[in-house]
Order: C-alpha cells, then structure tokens, then sequence
C-alpha cells in the first residue's frame, strides 16, 4: 500500500525571491508562526491530500481507502441521492452561474432562499453572500464602524481576519478570554468608542461547545453592544429544543441562537450552508432594515461573484430534506458521535467536547507525537483532521473528527478500533476524570 508522495522541504531556499524586503519580512514572521503546519504540509499523508476517488463517505488517495472523518458535511447532504438528482433541473432552467453581481440582480432563487431560511431560523430577514469569509471581512468592519470591536480569543481565524479589517478602517479592537464574560464585562465597563461589537463564535469549530450565550447576551444588551455570533459549524446540526426531539441536538438544525433558547434581540447570526448542507453560501440574519444597508456598506454584495446555481438549488432541495427527515439524520450523527465519545471515555482520554456535538477534537499526551500519530491513522485507513499548533494551544495538539451522517455504523466500528490501537501507541492526553456531558 503506498500514500501520496511526500513533499520534501528545501531547506535554506527562498521559498519568495524577489519580493520586496518588507514583504519578506511579513512573510518570514508567518512561516515562522505556522512552521508546524509547514512542516506536517510537506510530510504528512493526513494533509494538503489530493482525493482521486469517493464512494460514500470513504475516500481514495493514492491506491490507499480510508474512512473519511475529516468531512463537515454532518447532514450527508453532499451524497443524499434526491438532492444530488435535483440539480441538473436547476440547471436546465438557470445556467451553471448567474454572475451579475448580486447588487445588479438575482435569479428568484436567491429570493426563495431569503424567505425560507428567514422562517427557519424565525428571524425578521437574512442577506446572503457566498461564503461567511466574506461576511467576516465586510460586515463585520461596517457594523464596527470607528467604534470598538470586543474579540473572543478563540474566535475563528476569519472572525480575526475581518477584525484586522475593521482596525483598518478605524475600529479599536480588544480582545477577551474564551468563554470568559466576566473579563468582557470589565472591558465594557471600562469605556470604548461606539458602536460596540462583540464577536464570538457559536458551535466552536475545534471545541465542539457552545458559548455562554446567554450572559454574552445580557452584557450586550446592558452596554448596547451588537453580539457577532459565527455559527458556521451549529447551523444544521442543533436546533430549537423540543419535548419530542429525537437527540439532543434539537430539532430543525435552526442553530445556536434557537437551541440555547434566545431571542435575536442585539444578535447579529452569521452562518453558512458549506458545512451541514454541503453548499456554498452563507447569511447574515437581520433586520430587514440593516439587510438594506449592508446591501450597499458590504463590498462583496457589489463587488463579488453569487453563488453558483447548483449552490442554490443545494441549499432549497437541503431545506425540503430537512424538513422531511432533518431530525432523523440528526439523531444518527449523535449516535456516531456518542459512539466516539463513550470509545475516549473508556480509554480515560480528554477532549474538550463536552455538548456531545459532531467535532471530536482528541489531543496527544505528547504534541511531538503528532506527526507519526497521523501516519499511523493514515495507515489505518482513518481520515482526520490533524489539529496543530498555533490552531489550537499546544496542550490540545492532536487530531479532530467529524462525524456525519452519511459515515455508516461500520466506519464508526472502524474508528474507535482505530482510537484503542493509537492509544496503545501514542498516549492520549488523559482526562483528570469521567467526562460527563454538559447538554445545554
Ligand atoms: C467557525 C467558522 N467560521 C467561518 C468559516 C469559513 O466559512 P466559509 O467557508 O463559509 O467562508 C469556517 C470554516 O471552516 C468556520 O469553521
């Protein structure tokens, strides 16, 4: 069995000539910041792989098939076989891609989308863009305006990114413990510019957990500050909860403002359909009126390409089948997930997870293990993401799995087979006692 060719370093050669001095400069601080993801880039099997063949959720690199956990397609919406049939009718009628720029106009598709996820989510409206980066990188800065931007430490690196933005054009940026509403307090209370903006993510992308929505809300609501919750990973998976629902996610996948019980009052929801509905577009959900003006203060609203069309009919055939049998892919994926969590607790192994949702991030007693722990995952047909530094603290470098529902019972037997014989070789980080989980 062979993997991909690994990429070999060339130590000692300019890997930018003839870019200006101060670029390299720049250049040079951030190679060094990400020289850990450099070099699993260059070596490691689990990394930068190129897939040459699918067959459900398992996936074929080199002449080697490996279970995929790496996916964020939690709904299995990408494989489901009515939405995959739906497309070409969409495209018989509208083309592959409408490219005006949204501000010119829009296929009524666009408009569909709008009212149906507003009434998903049971917010006033909803403006949409492709991706959330773009959202992080316009809205963001025009809803921070030359005020004060508070940012959670772990936010994800788009939500910093659109911070930078914001400092650009003005803002003042502070940053506050993750998960810590009592040091953000104290930087309200200490003044700042308005408007005030406190960005946070919802579902974190590495943890798995919720945020303290509810106090984050109150502070918001007391110093008028807007609250910026990115729920890229929550959206389609945890829901409105309800005395039938069948798991612990909730019901409808309406995200995390629904699931832990709040209103959109000082709420600014951010989310995307690239991750549980297996598409590529993103929303703002809003008033109507704020809708309108970031029509016009968000550059890529004017300025970038829509959404492909088989994007768009992805997003209105994936809200029918969430609809029809959402909650019962939901009550899979936390079948597989407990799975996973109940195989870590036996081996007395951490994680941060501590909601039971599907990002299972498994961290190595020893960091320096890392890049043979991926190799041997590899071997064993498993398929993860690798989690390194500085994308998480070095005390949490391991590995991350995403569970979907389109793994079947046996990958999942295959995965925790795997977990029992990677412990046996390279220690898991031990957990200080019985993880219980801490539902919402
Ligand atoms: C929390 C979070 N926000 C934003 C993004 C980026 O989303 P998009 O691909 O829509 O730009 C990701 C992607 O991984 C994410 O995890």
């Amino acid at each position: 069995m062979t993997g991909p060719t690994p990429r070999t370093a060339k130590p000692g050669v300019d890997p930018h000539p003839g870019t200006p001095a101060s670029t390299r400069t720049w250049l040079a601080r951030w190679l060094e910041t990400n020289a850990e993801l450099t070099r699993l880039q260059q070596g490691n099997p689990m990394l930068d792989a190129i897939v040459d063949e699918q067959d459900g959720r398992r996936i074929r690199i080199g002449d080697h098939w490996l279970a995929d956990f790496a996916s964020c397609n939690y709904l299995g919406f990408d494989l489901d076989p009515e939405i995959v049939a739906a497309v070409p009718r969409y495209l018989a009628r509208w083309g592959t891609h409408p490219s005006w720029s949204r501000m010119l106009a829009s296929p009524v598709l666009n408009e569909r989308i709008d009212a149906e996820l507003a009434a998903l989510l049971g917010a006033e409206d909803v403006l949409t863009l492709p991706t959330i980066t773009h959202i992080s990188s316009s809205v963001l800065p025009a809803l921070a305006d030359q005020g004060t931007v508070y940012l959670d430490a772990r936010s994800h690196k788009t939500i910093w990114d659109g911070c930078q933005i914001a400092r650009g054009h003005g803002a003042t940026v502070r940053r506050f413990g993750h998960d810590d509403p009592a040091q953000l307090e104290a930087l309200l209370r200490a003044g700042g510019t308005e408007p005030r903006v406190v960005c946070i993510d919802g579902i974190n992308s590495m943890t798995g957990n919720p945020p303290p929505l509810r106090e984050y809300l109150r502070l918001a609501r007391e110093y008028e500050a807007l609250l910026y919750v990115d729920d890229g990973h929550g959206f389609g998976v945890v829901g409105e909860r309800a005395l039938d629902e069948p798991c612990p996610y909730g019901r409808h996948g309406n995200g995390v403002v629904r699931h832990l019980g709040e209103s959109y009052d000082h709420v600014v929801l951010v989310g995307g359909f690239s991750k549980a509905y297996s598409s590529l577009l993103a929303f703002v959900a809003c008033p109507t009126r704020l809708k309108e003006l970031l029509k016009v203060a968000a550059p890529p609203y004017l300025y970038s390409g829509p959404s492909p069309i088989a994007s768009l009919a992805t997003v209105l055939e994936g809200f029918r089948v969430n609809a029809e049998r959402g909650d019962e892919l939901r009550a899979r994926l936390w079948d597989h997930t407990r799975r996973v969590l109940d195989t870590l607790n036996e081996l007395g192994a951490w994680t941060p997870n501590a909601s039971g949702f599907p990002i299972v991030q498994v961290p190595l007693a020893d960091p320096g293990d890392l890049d043979p722990a991926g190799a041997f995952l590899f071997e064993q047909g498993v398929y993860t993401t690798l989690a390194f530094y500085p994308g998480v603290p070095r005390g949490e470098v391991g590995f991350r799995l995403q569970l979907t529902a389109a793994n079947t019972d046996q990958q999942v037997d295959l995965l925790t087979d795997v977990l029992r014989d990677l412990a046996a070789r390279f220690p898991l980080r031990p957990a200080d006692g019985p993880r219980t989980l801490v539902l919402p």
